[in-house]
This record gives C-alpha cells, structure tokens and sequence, in this order.
C-alpha cells in the first residue's frame, strides 16, 4: 500500500438478526449487508471500519450471522459496538481479531500500520440507548493521540458527540462528548471522527476537526427535523461511506449507493 494514500470505507448500523428473519418484519438486513459486501468487493478499498450496530440485539446467532454474512469480504476490516450490540459476544464471534484489548472492558483499540492510524472508541453502555465514554477512555484516547502526534489520524465511535437535530436520535447521543472535545481539539493530527448511530449522512465542523456520520447498510432514519417529530425509519437507498485520504490533501468523503443505478455512461 502506498504509504501516502488510503481508500477507507465505512458502512454502518447493519442490525444483523437471526436467519431467515426481517427487523421490523419488514427489512432483510442480511441481504443487505450481502450486497453491501458484494459492493465493497467492487471498490476495492484497502480497509473497511463497521462503525456498530452489527447486529440488532446482541445475541451470539446474530453475531454468528454477521460473521458469515462477512465471510466473502475480502477487503481487512474491523468491527466496532453500537448501542444494539454486546461486548462479550462480539468479541467471542471475533475472537481471532486482534485488535481486541485484553480482559471484558470496552473495546477501545488502535489500529497501527496503515497510511491513516485508526482509533476506535467503544461508546456501548449495556441496556441503553445512548452511548457514553469514560473518563479512562478519554485518559487513554489522549494518551495514544500524544504518542503520535505527526501521524494523521481517524477516530471511529458509534455516538455522535454533537446534536443532528433529529430530536429523539438527539435524546440517545453521546455522553462525555464535551471532554472528547477537549481532546480533539488539542490534536490537529485527527483528521476526522466518524460515527454511525443516525442512520443517515450528515457533517459538521467540531472541536478543530470534522464529524462524518454514516448512512445505514439497511433501514434510514427519516429526515425529520421538527423538534416533536418521533423518530422513524425508511428505505431510502442505503450507501455506504468511502473516505479517500491523501497526503498534502486530506481525507474527502465519497457516498456511494449500494443498488443497481443503471449502467455508467460517458459524457458527450
Ligand atoms: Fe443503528
């Protein structure tokens, strides 16, 4: 790989259930995730991050169908936990990842060799909605961002740490978001944090740096921006990020649709 580029991608909130079930008896998040899969293989980026939201209850079958439904990925990638998944059977369907830290805490780590160093923050607290760091993560985070402080780096946490304006998706966000801030903006080697969670694409600038977050592989949080709208779901097309990084240039962050468009056609 050349060490002065790198193609990232991202999908996001896959909600993996059991075989042979839809979520919401509605949506076939498996095949979608397979033809997220199918679509990765075609972009041929040089490293996937699954920003949480798995699988959508947590239980080891769902994790087990997760892992087989990324079988024929063949891009490296690594997993990171959302609000609907658990930590313990995660980690026993991954156990060969070696990312994992030692012991049953968060599964914070840092992925090193790759043009971008890549730092995920394990924002799951059991039960809830809404994420939170830890004051032992933040001590960590700022720590491993200080021993490199040259090298351009990407934060990966399921919550996003500021308000979309989605009321109810508002209400489930981030915990600990004002002291993360106070870290990133110490570091301006953070190139970008990415986040999932919302169902939907947004960006903002934050604390020095820029906040992307994902589109679902599968069901979309309807865009609803009226402070009483509940939150609800829909089949906009799902997509996936694609984080294209260059030095000298920055990281730009492509969309790509997972579906059949049609046929690409030149211009003229
Ligand atoms: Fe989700």
């Amino acid at each position: 790989m050349n060490a002065d580029r790198m193609l990232l991608a991202q999908i996001s909130d896959c909600h993996v259930i059991e075989p042979g079930r839809l979520l919401f008896d509605r949506v076939d998040t498996a095949a979608l995730l397979a033809a997220a899969v199918a679509h990765l293989n075609r972009l041929r980026p040089d490293f996937v991050w699954i920003t949480g939201d798995l699988v959508d209850s947590g239980a080891p079958a769902q994790y087990a169908h997760l892992r087989t439904l990324l079988g024929p990925l063949d891009i490296p990638y690594a997993l990171l936990p959302g609000n609907h998944d658990a930590r313990g059977a995660l980690k026993a369907a991954f156990a060969d990842h070696a990312c994992w830290p030692e012991g049953d805490g968060k599964l914070d780590y840092v992925i090193e060799g790759l043009p971008l160093r890549l730092i995920a923050l394990d924002s799951l607290v059991p039960g809830e909605g809404g994420g939170r760091l830890e004051e032992e993560q933040l001590a960590w985070l700022d720590a491993q961002l200080r021993r490199a402080p040259a090298r351009p780096t990407v934060i990966a946490v399921h919550h996003p740490p500021f308000a979309t304006g989605i009321a109810e998706m508002d209400a489930i966000s981030l915990e600990g978001a004002a002291a993360l801030g106070a870290i990133v903006a110490r570091h301006p080697q953070i190139e970008r944090i990415l986040c999932g969670h919302l169902h939907r694409p947004t960006t903002v600038h934050w604390q020095g740096t820029v906040v992307t977050t994902a589109p679902s592989t599968a069901h979309q949080v309807a865009l609803r921006l009226g402070p009483a709208d509940p939150v609800s779901w829909v089949m906009e097309p799902p997509a996936l990020h694609l984080h294209r990084w260059q030095k000298g240039h920055g990281l730009v962050t492509h969309q790509s649709y997972i579906g059949d468009y049609g046929p690409t056609t030149p211009f003229g």
